[in-house]
């Protein structure tokens, strides 16, 4: 069968990878007002009571981006972090709520920090922003939220994965919390949106083992609630020996878990084929195997499914420039891609876009549906009914 979004005016390759390299150049031009130091955000930090201004939003009610002519066909997204997703008025919305501070007070002074000068930085970032989760509604409100979103993006299937380390030691709050906030709000997401949403814990690269083998626990005690692996993510840079966390992903394999950890985002190749010790049932990014042909030989060989996010890449800077992403290198070697968004709310981009971008990089949407499918690590039955929609959408041969 034809592929359904050619009636629905993608606009032509060259419009739009021209318009995709000038957004990205903006981007770059917006980083010169940056967000300098955590002093210099300490300075402009408000006080909660501040944050007030303007209409709440409510978690619930801030309307998701607006839909793309590409939206129509079916998607599957595999890599996105639960607390990436909240856009910045919920986000200021929430830190009111929970007395938290952030180094913004308003939605366009947050939006601008999100211009990083490197992977620390967006680190950074992402942990002053994700430390504003505090309580169970706000897992399950996010969970919900960002299903709404995904739906508008035509979106059949979401695996998340988040963390919740940090959050348990640093502010105490209990995982039950966080495991029955994420786990109620699956089931909300397929009530209200008919989105199917798994999730899956993240342990912290180069963060003590012991903390990643409770995490690892805990996922196993809610697999029968839509947890279905265990994440490493945070700095890859940092990661020392990965044997440390031989235990927590014995763990959760055990467990019946899948094992996804980050991989060649910013560690490069040698961090690929350390985690390959755990027999990985995907990678989120991997894109550093593009460099090392007998490494995607083997990516190849395994069947392993990356999870390519490339805003986020360049967002980054892992990627120097869009025109210069991996993603047709790792093509042409045969590794299967699927396509998710990492934080959206972090990178200002959507599922509906990153398939875009997939798209005129020579990772079509069939192909971005199928290898989502393929690496998904949902069971047989929603396998067989996701793998159905795609056949209804794009034909049984995805190109
Ligand atoms: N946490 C959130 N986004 C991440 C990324 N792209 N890499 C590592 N850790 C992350
Ligand atoms: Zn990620």
């Amino acid at each position: 069968m034809a592929r359904a979004d050619a009636e629905h005016g993608i606009r032509p390759f060259a419009r739009l990878f021209k318009d995709a390299a000038e957004q990205l150049r903006n981007a770059d031009k917006g980083f010169r007002h940056e967000f300098h130091t955590s002093d210099s955000s300490r300075s402009r930090s408000a006080h909660p009571d501040r944050l007030a201004e303007g209409p709440s939003g409510g978690s619930g009610d801030a309307p998701p981006p607006r839909s793309r002519p590409s939206d129509p066909y079916p998607k599957i997204e595999l890599h996105v972090h639960l607390e990436g997703t909240i856009r910045p008025r919920t986000l200021l919305d929430m830190a009111r709520r929970n007395g938290v501070v952030l180094p913004a007070d308003n939605v366009e002074a947050l939006s601008e920090m999100y211009q990083y000068r490197d992977f620390d930085h967006f680190l950074e970032m992402w942990r002053t922003t994700t430390g504003t989760m505090r309580t169970e509604d706000d897992f399950r409100q996010a969970v919900i939220d960002y299903a709404r979103e995904a739906k508008s993006h035509g979106v059949e299937y979401v695996e998340t994965t988040f963390s919740p380390i940090n959050r348990n030691k640093w502010d105490g709050i209990p995982y039950p919390a966080m495991f029955n906030g994420v786990a109620d709000g699956i089931t909300a997401a397929a009530e209200r949106y008919g989105v199917t949403v798994r999730a899956m814990p993240s342990m912290i690269w180069g963060g003590p083992p012991d903390l990643a083998e409770e995490c690892a626990k805990w996922a196993v005690r809610y697999r029968e609630r839509g947890i279905v692996g265990l994440d490493a993510s945070g700095n890859e840079l940092g990661r020392g020996d990965v044997s440390q966390f031989d235990r927590a992903v014995a763990i959760a394999r055990d467990g019946g878990l899948g094992i996804v950890p980050h991989a060649g985002e910013a560690g490069g190749i040698d961090a690929i084929r350390e985690v390959l010790r755990w027999n990985p049932d995907g990678l989120q990014h991997g894109i550093a195997a593009a460099g090392d042909p007998a490494l995607m030989a083997e990516l190849v060989d395994r069947g392993t499914v990356l999870r390519v996010t490339p805003t986020s890449n360049v967002g980054t800077r892992v990627v120097a420039d869009i025109a210069e992403h991996p993603l047709p290198r790792l093509r042409e070697a045969g590794v299967r891609c699927s396509i998710g968004t990492d934080d959206p709310a972090l990178f200002n981009t959507t599922l509906g876009q990153e398939y875009e971008l997939a798209e005129q990089l020579g990772i079509s949407p069939a192909s971005a549906y199928q290898a989502g499918v393929d690496g998904a690590l949902c069971d047989d039955a929603v396998r067989q009914q996701l793998q159905e929609v795609g056949e209804a959408a794009f034909g049984d041969h995805p190109a």
